[in-house]
């Protein structure tokens, strides 16, 4: 089955986050090409290339060679019309120069990291499973991991990561600790680290929320580079596509949809210079910005899904 029946169905164990919304911000349609820069398990892929039948097209970037197995499996149906291309996305612009590819119609960007990664013990990257300390969503490449960090990087370096990516208020008392007893305890599992957390900074209060939660968080974000150039690939992105194009941006968390919804706004801001005078004000105008507020999901995908609560989604087309 294919067409818009299909758009709505996807794989038991894997649903994309916002499908519906995402969808209709992209514009799917026959023969449209989408750029997806994180293509993970292939859920938002699927649905472009079904709602597009029988031409549409999608370019799958993923940073985790094992996520591109998982989405090739998934898009297996759709044959040729998706290629799956293991690469960051904040090379895409070379990928697409590469291999000569047309412009795209779209873009989507799903940040973070997904279901397939949390629920892996093996990758590191949640406190509720006892795995070794990686966090690296592509493995291919030599370190640093999550525990290489810990254990080499210096005090002030462990407290800004804490403080500016996971915002933890102990940040500093964390880091004080860890560089005192990484030699005669290294933190080499997410349990040691567990441990560690708990210890310094206990959850205050009645908060359901794991103290340990924040400190992944900060990590993960450190050990994959994610806000570097956040800003500036998402400029490249958007001049990457036509007039009319639409680009979507999924974020999960505060620190980058702050650069999202800051970059988008400053794409979209007009000139402010006299009508005939060269311009002078560095406004750009790239793109319009459909809705100005970012989209939240509804209840009902939040108490199927718990981790979507958190995601935004902001969407703009090309002038
Ligand atoms: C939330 S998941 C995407 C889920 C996907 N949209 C779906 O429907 O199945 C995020 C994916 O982005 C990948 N990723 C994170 N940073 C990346 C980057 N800089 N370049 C390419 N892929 C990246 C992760 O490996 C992960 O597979």
């Amino acid at each position: 089955m294919r067409g818009a029946a299909a758009v709505a169905e996807f794989t038991p164990d894997h649903r994309p986050v916002m499908p519906a919304e995402t969808l209709r911000a992209l514009a799917p349609g026959p023969g449209r090409l989408l750029l997806d820069g994180t293509v993970g398990l292939g859920g938002h892929a699927a649905a472009w290339l079904a709602a597009g039948e029988p031409s549409a097209r999608v370019v799958g970037l993923d940073r985790d060679a094992s996520a591109l197995d998982r989405a090739a499996a998934r898009l297996a149906p759709f044959g040729d019309r998706a290629l799956l291309v293991h690469a960051d996305y904040r090379d895409a612009a070379a990928v697409w120069a590469e291999r000569a590819l047309p412009a795209p119609d779209a873009v989507l960007l799903d940040l973070g990291l997904g279901s397939h990664q949390v629920d892996d013990p093996d990758r590191g990257f949640s406190f509720r499973h006892d795995g070794p300390l990686d966090m690296r969503f592509d493995r291919s490449v030599p370190g640093p991991t999550a525990a290489e960090l810990l254990a080499h990087a210096s005090e002030p370096e462990l407290a800004r990561v804490f403080a500016e990516y996971g915002e933890h208020p102990a940040a500093k008392k964390l880091a004080r600790t860890i560089a005192e007893t990484r030699r005669r305890s290294p933190l080499r599992t997410t349990s040691d680290l567990v441990r560690l957390v708990h210890d310094v900074a206990p959850a205050r209060g009645r908060t359901r929320i794991d103290p340990a939660t924040l400190v992944f968080q900060a990590l993960r974000i450190a050990v994959n580079r994610e806000l570097e150039g956040l800003g500036e690939t998402l400029e490249t992105l958007v001049r990457m596509l036509p007039p009319g194009g639409r680009i979507a941006v999924l974020a999960f968390h505060s620190l980058e949809d702050r650069v999202v919804k800051q970059t988008l706004r400053r794409l979209a801001e007009p000139c402010r210079c006299r009508r005939g005078d060269p311009c002078s004000c560095g406004a750009v105008e790239l793109i319009e910005l459909l809705e100005r507020r970012a989209i939240a999901t509804g209840e009902d995908e939040a108490a199927l899904n718990p981790r979507s609560r958190s995601a935004k989604l902001r969407f703009g087309v090309r002038r």
